[in-house]
């Protein structure tokens, strides 16, 4: 492995695995493939931009000649595929950007690089395309029954690389992650959103009655899992990569909240997000037993961490908080909180 294409790596965990890879591994050339949508951001980078083995290509993964030209140009012999449209909420909105990067975009990068003999594709996927569960844990082996159009266009996506694996013996491995959290993650998520809104006294608009589940893993951990399985993870295997963190959305708003020394009364209940999944939940047994990895990061620590990177770097996130992302804000929120409780 020398020339790996990481695509996606201008967003919140490309560009923390980029970050860790340019700096862990100097005999790899670490090339970063990303469209740049609103979502992407070069100042993720900036921190390797002047490393002799990092480099950065705009363009879009289901573009089919750059993708061919940028495999070329690089002599990329890995792909590691963090590309993808990521947010429910939009998804819920207009899903067709979904499905053109999230399921026909892996089947471009699979095709060019299958064509070019290319062999070793990580893909990374997440726990969403299991579905929600109300008890117990999802392994591998379980169904996928997704209930948005994020999470069915990335099981799509995983059902594509299962089938190149299959059909022509790709070395494919797909993690399935997590709720990540962590530094330079786009304002649109959970946490930074109610973290950078909260610093400006703003109301937060928690969905429903907040006692949704999820499972929080931090980007630098969800990063070294990708970072392990690439390098010693089995061909065509899946891999969950749990937080061990499970906790209710409202409990990690109120941590937060303490953290900042600001009001509870912030939270304001609102309209709920349709098909909302209740709980996610996945064991790290396989991960585990196959690999003798889990997640270490200790969630206190790093809940700390990450609002106090909010709170100390405003540059970065009050640019991002203009334009397009307050035409969001507006149609996502504007309502539901003029009729919040
Ligand atoms: P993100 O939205 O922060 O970043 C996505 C990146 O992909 C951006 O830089 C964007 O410009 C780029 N991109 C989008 N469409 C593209 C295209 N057609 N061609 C090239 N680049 C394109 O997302 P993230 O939170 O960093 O998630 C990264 C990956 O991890 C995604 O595949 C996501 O499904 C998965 N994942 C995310 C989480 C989470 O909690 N954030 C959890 C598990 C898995
Ligand atoms: P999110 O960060 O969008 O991640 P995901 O949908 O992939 O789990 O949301 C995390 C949880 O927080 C989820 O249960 C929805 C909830 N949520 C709110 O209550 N209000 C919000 O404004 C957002 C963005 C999320």
């Amino acid at each position: 492995m020398k020339n790996i294409l990481v695509t996606g790596g201008a967003g919140f965990i490309g560009s923390a695995f980029v970050r860790m890879m340019v700096e862990k591994y100097p005999d790899y050339n670490i090339i970063v493939l990303d469209k740049l949508t609103y979502a992407g951001n070069l100042d993720n980078l900036i921190p390797v931009h002047d490393e002799p083995n990092y480099r950065f290509e705009k363009g879009d993964i289901a573009h089919e000649a750059t993708v061919q030209r940028v495999l070329e140009t690089h002599d990329i012999d890995t792909i590691v595929n963090f590309a993808a449209e990521s947010h429910v909420d939009r998804s819920i909105l207009d899903p067709h950007a979904f499905v053109h990067t999230d399921v026909v975009g892996v089947y471009i990068l699979l095709e060019t690089a299958r064509k070019l003999g290319i062999n070793r594709f990580h893909h990374v996927s997440t726990d969403e395309v299991y579905g929600s569960l109300e008890e117990g844990f999802f392994n591998e082996g379980d169904p996928l029954e997704p209930n948005n159009p994020y999470s069915a266009s990335k099981a799509g996506g995983e059902l594509m690389i299962r089938a190149y694996h299959v059909t022509y013996g790709m070395h494919t491995t797909i993690t399935r992650g997590s709720n990540t959290f962590g530094p330079y993650q786009y304002p649109e998520k959970l946490l930074p959103l109610f973290i950078t809104e909260a610093l400006q006294d703003r109301p937060l608009p928690l969905y429903g009655d907040g006692k949704q589940v999820r499972d929080w893993l931090y980007v630098e951990d969800h990063a070294a899992g990708i970072d392990l399985i690439l390098h010693k993870g089995q061909p065509g295997d899946i891999y969950n990569i749990g937080g061990e963190n499970e906790r209710h959305n409202i409990d990690v708003i109120k941590y937060m909240l303490n953290y900042l020394g600001k009001p509870h009364s912030l939270i304001k209940h609102v309209e709920d997000r349709q098909a909302h999944d209740r709980r996610y939940a996945l064991t790290n047994d396989k991960l585990r037993a196959d690999l003798g990895w889990s997640p270490d990061t200790e969630f206190e620590t790093a809940m700390q961490e990450t609002i106090q990177w909010y709170v100390d770097n405003d540059w970065w996130w009050s640019k991002i908080k203009t334009g397009e992302y307050l035409e969001f804000y507006k149609q996502q929120y504007a309502d539901r909180l003029a009729n919040a409780k």
